[in-house]
């Protein structure tokens, strides 16, 4: 089933266009990867789909509703959460009151954080307390991943997740979304520099260059021709 469709969509900032005509169509359960060099508009997209950014043309079905001109608390309520680029975790706050301002986003405000995030990510139930700020980048990815996590999504948008983070916990986080993935039937959307991380976690893949998708396939179909000519720098 089809969960997510993009239809020639066209977006920019200002009279800028960064975005030319994009088409997507993402399964229900889907493990995706979207690639591409630096400023070609992977981010602009993401933030095209949570509703960050006006299209300028084009339209956004999800669930099979067309979603194109809801706002973006309306898109979070129905499913879509989207994982920045940076994690904007809120420093002064502590883990526990950034977990729940992931709530917030999904309408419902709770005092609890389900026993299920801690089974995914073990290390934030003992930094509770903490200041968001005070953890390690790759500690502060995953509260942001688990942030996500907390409105029940049906689909993440993860923008560069493993930016900046040492490698040992790359793995984790590797793993954390393939559990996400596989146990909670949550599709994923996930946009990468690093090859081999998306060769290991993801099934399809959609390379973007110049804010327009220019391959796309089966992770197994990711050539290294392709990525000579569209990733390498
Ligand atoms: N707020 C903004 N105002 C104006 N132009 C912007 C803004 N954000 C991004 N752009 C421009 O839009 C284009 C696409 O940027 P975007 O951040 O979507 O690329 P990206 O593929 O996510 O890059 P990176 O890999 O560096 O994160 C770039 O030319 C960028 O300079
Ligand atoms: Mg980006």
């Amino acid at each position: 089933m089809t969960l997510l469709e993009l239809n020639n969509l066209t977006a920019g900032y200002g009279q800028t266009p960064v975005l030319f005509n994009v088409d997507m169509s993402i399964n229900q359960g889907d493990m995706v990867g979207l690639l591409g060099r630096n400023g070609v508009g992977k981010t602009t997209l993401l933030r095209s789909i949570i509703g960050l950014n006006k299209l300028t043309k084009g339209s956004l079905f999800f669930n099979n509703k067309d979603i194109t001109k809801a706002p973006a608390y309306k898109r979070s309520r129905q499913g879509i959460a989207y994982i920045p680029q940076g994690r904007e975790i809120i420093p002064y706050l502590s883990v526990l009151d950034n977990l729940k301002l992931g709530t917030s986003a999904s309408g419902k405000s709770s005092k609890r954080i389900p026993s299920e995030i801690f089974e995914f990510f073990p290390m934030l139930k003992e930094h509770l307390p903490r200041q968001g700020g005070l953890l390690s980048g790759g500690q502060q990815q995953q509260l942001a991943i688990a942030r996500g996590l907390m409105c029940n999504p049906k689909i993440m948008l993860l923008d560069e997740p493993t930016e900046g983070i040492q490698p040992s916990i790359v793995q984790e986080i590797e793993d954390t979304l393939k559990r996400i993935n596989q146990e909670k039937g949550i599709t994923v959307i996930v946009v990468e520099q690093k090859i081999d991380f998306i060769r290991q976690l993801a099934k399809s893949f959609f390379i973007m260059d110049k804010g327009a998708i220019v391959a796309k396939g089966t992770t197994r179909e990711l050539t290294d021709s392709l990525v000579h000519r569209y990733l390498t720098v």
